[in-house]
């Protein structure tokens, strides 16, 4: 290992305490200078470490980011965040930088993170609301050989895989909202943009968008979104790191998307119908402003929604904004 990085991970182990210069260098058999070589690059890759003359060099205790190492520490896959992970400061929208990037040539599994969004874009044109260091903000460029027709399919699996993940980490009652919102206490958590780039008969490269409300205090949220919006901070009242999330949110997109290019989706569908206990609850779902109410009979395999009305009449709902209704 790299002395930066055994340097990193000292640092970690007292965060938040004064380290001395002339400790860390005897621990670690490197010169002072070197030392302080390190602390810089560490600085300047966005690690908040403040150093003393007198005191040494300290790790600062929400000096998390979403730092592409933090990420990569310990990451069990083969494509997602093995090559390029492309870090943001801040950015317009991870989603538009990563459609860029596929633009250029870059390749499938190619992420792209940022702690900010300036302007984060949700599904039907809404906005995603991302400030600084709250949440996950990330984005991943796929390029499956295969037909248009199984994009519905990637966003549904995407859902599956932020649940998975959550629920490795969190204690948190979460459901999945078709077509692809993460619930608590039916408070948004997370949400997904799937944008496709195709032909007629094949698919150039897909981005799915990933927003997670990670450690979101609920001042962080207009009024307006109090009501509907919700973090793993409010749910549970502790923080969360982003890049532990991220990295076990990539190894379950990947062990999916595995099955997934095998045509072996009849588990992820299952597993999404277990985590949202959609299907015989009474709706309303909102097409373009036009409303049907009825149950859900079923979820096929593109992610149509089949709705059988008050009749026993069936349509099929292929984009739309659901309510709840009590039986
Ligand atoms: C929704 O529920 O409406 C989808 C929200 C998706 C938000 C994420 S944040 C990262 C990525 N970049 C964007 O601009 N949007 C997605």
């Amino acid at each position: 290992m790299v002395t930066k990085d055994q340097l990193l991970i000292f640092l970690k182990k007292k965060r938040n305490t004064w380290i001395s210069g002339e400790f860390v260098s005897n621990e670690l058999s490197v010169s002072r200078a070197a030392i302080w070589k390190h602390i810089h690059s560490l600085k300047q890759e966005g690690y908040d470490i403040a150093s003393s003359p007198k005191k040494g060099y300290r790790l600062g205790r929400d000096s998390e980011r979403l730092l592409p190492k933090e990420i990569r520490e310990g990451l069990d896959t083969k494509i997602f965040g093995k090559k390029d992970i492309a870090y943001f400061p801040e950015i317009d929208s991870t989603n538009t930088k990563a459609r860029e990037l596929a633009d250029g040539g870059a390749a499938e599994g190619t992420v792209v993170v940022a702690e900010k969004q300036m302007a984060g874009r949700g599904r039907r044109g809404r906005s995603w609301l991302s400030p600084a260091g709250d949440g996950i903000y990330a984005s991943l460029l796929l390029r499956p050989a295969m037909s248009p027709s199984v994009a519905p399919r990637i966003t549904l699996m995407t859902a599956v895989a932020i649940a998975e993940a959550l629920l490795s980490l969190v204690r948190i009652d979460l459901k999945i909202k078709w077509p692809n919102d993460i619930l608590v206490n039916g408070r948004k958590l997370a949400g997904i943009l799937t944008e496709i780039s195709a032909d007629m008969d094949t698919v150039n490269y897909i981005v799915v968008g990933l927003g997670v409300n990670v450690n979101t205090p609920p001042g962080h949220f207009s009024e307006e979104l109090r009501n509907q919006a919700t973090s793993i901070y409010i749910e549970t009242g502790e923080r969360l790191s982003r890049s532990r999330l991220t990295r076990a949110w990539l190894q379950q997109f990947e062990k999916y998307y595995e099955m997934f290019k095998k045509s072996d989706f009849a588990p992820i569908m299952h597993r999404w119908k277990q985590l949202s206990g959609f299907i015989g609850q009474k709706i309303m779902v909102d097409v373009v402003g036009q409303k049907h109410v009825g149950e859900v009979a079923d979820i096929d395999e593109d992610g149509v929604l089949i709705l059988k009305d008050d009749q026993g009449k069936y349509r099929r709902i292929f984009s739309g904004d659901i309510i709840p209704l009590q039986a």
